[in-house]
């Protein structure tokens, strides 16, 4: 009797066990969240979740350090080229364009199933001295723009999907930025950088990329302006670039960057994580480091709940090869792999956060 009894107890609590396992198996894959390995690069969590993770690529580092392109191809998805396709880069004389260095990125991102981010085609960084020391009339500056996105556009046609077209054209206070551009071409260099890069490539997506535009502010302001502007001119705008270069004494409040990227959903656009960074003052201890896991796994959060965020770039990924230290001294560690390649608490906390179904 004993024995019976407890076949049928065992027997049920079997066919419950089953029918739960079952039931979570199938709701993780029909909510997408299909389980992943315990060591699961954050390339495949992202993708699971419908983000695509990148980072940017120092193409020096790139062609000199194996470690880092098996870690870039391992964790990412985007690749973004730090300098490479900028104007000094790729027109550094006139007319004499060198692709070489997007190129080879370009091959290694295809060879690994990742995507480029093409960066950036108008800044006021960056320039060719022939460019900035010449004497060029409006009309003249436009050629040579238009020539530039054409060929640059042309040259990557359907083989680079998103494009940052202008970056940092607003400043702090919301007015449009005392730039090359604007003072050679005057404002309409914006709308029109677009409409060429829309004619270079149709199917290309646009975006318009800044920092410290991540919450609500008098640029961010500005920006959703100008958005909203270019968009009732039928000018071929897709997203915002949000840069997101943040530090432990400056970080975006969530409820805002959520607001901003809900008003931009709400004209159509697409919002991109395109820099994000967060600097450290050195030495850095144990408590700045979970302080900056905090803020990743928060903006990562913000982005995920968000609609309208596609993608979650880093820029750079190792403490290793930063452009922290040259510019801003004192201050480093803003990545989330240190010095030697090793994760660190933001590395974890994407990496928990993105583990996470829902
Ligand atoms: O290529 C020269 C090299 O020939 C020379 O020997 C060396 C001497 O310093 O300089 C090299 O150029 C440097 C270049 O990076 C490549 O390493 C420039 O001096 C340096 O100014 C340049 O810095 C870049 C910076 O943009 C320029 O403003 C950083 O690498 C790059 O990370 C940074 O990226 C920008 C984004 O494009 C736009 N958003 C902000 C972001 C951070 O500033």
């Amino acid at each position: 009797m004993m024995g019976l009894a407890y076949r049928i107890t065992y027997g049920r609590w079997l066919v419950l066990t089953l029918t739960a396992l079952a039931f979570t198996v199938l709701l993780a894959v029909c909510t997408g969240c299909p389980p992943l390995p315990e060591d699961a690069p954050l390339r495949d969590l992202a993708q699971r979740k419908k983000l695509l993770i990148g980072t940017s690529v120092d193409e020096t580092v790139f062609n000199a350090d194996p470690q880092y392109r098996e870690i870039l191809a391992r964790e990412f998805m985007i690749l973004t080229p730090e300098n490479a396709m900028k104007f000094e880069r790729i027109q550094p004389e006139p007319s004499r364009y060198d692709f070489s260095q997007g190129d080879a990125l370009l091959a290694f991102a295809d060879a690994n199933g990742m995507t480029v981010h093409g960066h950036t085609l108008l800044w006021h960084r960056q320039l060719p001295g022939w460019l900035t020391q010449g004497d060029f009339s409006p009309e003249q500056l436009k050629t040579i723009l238009r020539t530039h996105i054409h060929t640059v556009v042309g040259h990557y046609n359907a083989r680079i999907a998103l494009w940052d077209v202008v970056s940092e054209a607003i400043d702090d206070e919301g007015q449009l930025r005392d730039t090359f551009w604007l003072r050679g071409i005057g404002p309409d260099y914006i709308a029109l950088a677009f409409q060429w890069a829309h004619e270079a490539d149709p199917q290309a997506r646009l975006l318009y990329n800044d920092y410290a535009n991540e919450g609500l502010n008098k640029k961010s302001d500005a920006i959703y302006r100008l958005m909203r502007d270019l968009q009732r001119r039928k000018v071929p705008v897709h997203g915002v670039g949000l840069q997101m270069h943040l530090s432990s004494e400056y970080i975006p409040d969530t409820e805002e960057l959520a607001r901003n990227m809900q008003r931009l959903d709400e004209l159509g656009l697409e919002v991109h994580i395109t820099e994000m960074d967060v600097r450290l003052r050195e030495p850095t201890g144990p408590e700045a480091l979970a302080k900056q896991a905090k803020i990743y796994r928060n903006m990562l959060d913000t982005c995920l709940a968000a609609d309208n965020c596609r993608s979650f770039a880093m820029w750079g990924f190792t403490d290793r090869y930063s452009w922290i230290p040259d510019f801003f001294p004192g201050w480093g560690a803003a990545l989330p792999f240190d010095e030697q390649f090793l994760p660190k608490p933001a590395y974890r906390a994407l990496v928990e956060r993105l583990r996470r179904c829902f």
